[in-house]
């Protein structure tokens, strides 16, 4: 399991020391949660927050774009750190050029879902992706609650890629704490996403090792 911690929970007066801590605790990747305050209802930050850790850590970044008009802030996201940059189905509105920037720029490709969104709006682009994230809470605010009717997406595209021979990965992204994600990871999820169980916590590089020694 890919443990990919969410800095929209970290202490942002002491950003990097946070990232050294989950650094410390073995997580795998830093999930970077950005919100524009119109597809979700808040604002959280933006690129030049995510640069500043350029550099400074060997982690990779897990952009995850909760925004409308992806296609005009993907290149903002493009750095060597760089690995994943997720959109949202629900506002690609048929178009598939935000999916093929991300491609073109050389980066991972991510699709997410919403909970109350059908995996049918998804399947149309599953072909153009590397990674499908699956919302288990509604975006927008970290420390919600887990929405278990979620899971039965991720056991339609775990089947799916068995079935088809597909091989994107699933990422699960809200509520993920250390009661519920190794049914997560059982059920197909492949990268697991947790803001407040790793930076709400007293000691964060204890509270990545816990969830790494799932
Ligand atoms: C929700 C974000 C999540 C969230 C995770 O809009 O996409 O990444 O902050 O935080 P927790 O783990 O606290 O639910
Ligand atoms: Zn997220």
């Amino acid at each position: 399991m890919k443990l990919a911690p969410s800095i929209l929970s970290a202490d942002f007066s002491d950003l990097l020391t946070d990232v050294k801590r989950i650094e410390e605790g073995g997580a795998d990747i830093i999930h970077v949660d950005v919100m524009d305050g119109h597809f979700v209802p808040n604002i959280s930050f933006g690129a030049v927050v995510m640069k500043s850790l350029n550099g400074k850590t060997k982690l990779t970044y897990d952009v995850h774009l909760m925004i409308e008009n992806p296609e005009k802030y993907i290149k903002d996201f493009v750095t060597d750190q760089t690995e994943y940059i997720t959109v949202h189905t629900e506002v690609l509105n048929g178009s598939t050029e935000a999916l093929e920037m991300i491609r073109n720029y050389g980066i991972k490709v991510g699709l997410s879902i919403n909970p109350e969104t059908d995996i049918k709006e998804l399947m149309p682009y599953i072909d153009l992706c590397d990674l499908i994230l699956v919302m288990s809470v509604h975006p927008g605010f970290g420390g919600q609650k887990f929405i278990p009717e979620v899971m039965e997406k991720v056991t339609f595209l775990d089947n799916y890629r068995k079935e088809n021979g597909k091989n994107f990965e699933i990422e699960i992204d809200g509520g993920i704490n250390m009661d519920n994600v190794k049914y997560v990871c059982d059920m197909g999820c492949d990268m697991v996403v947790a803001g407040s169980a790793v930076f709400g916590k007293p000691d964060i590089v204890e509270a990545t090792k816990a969830f790494k020694n799932i």
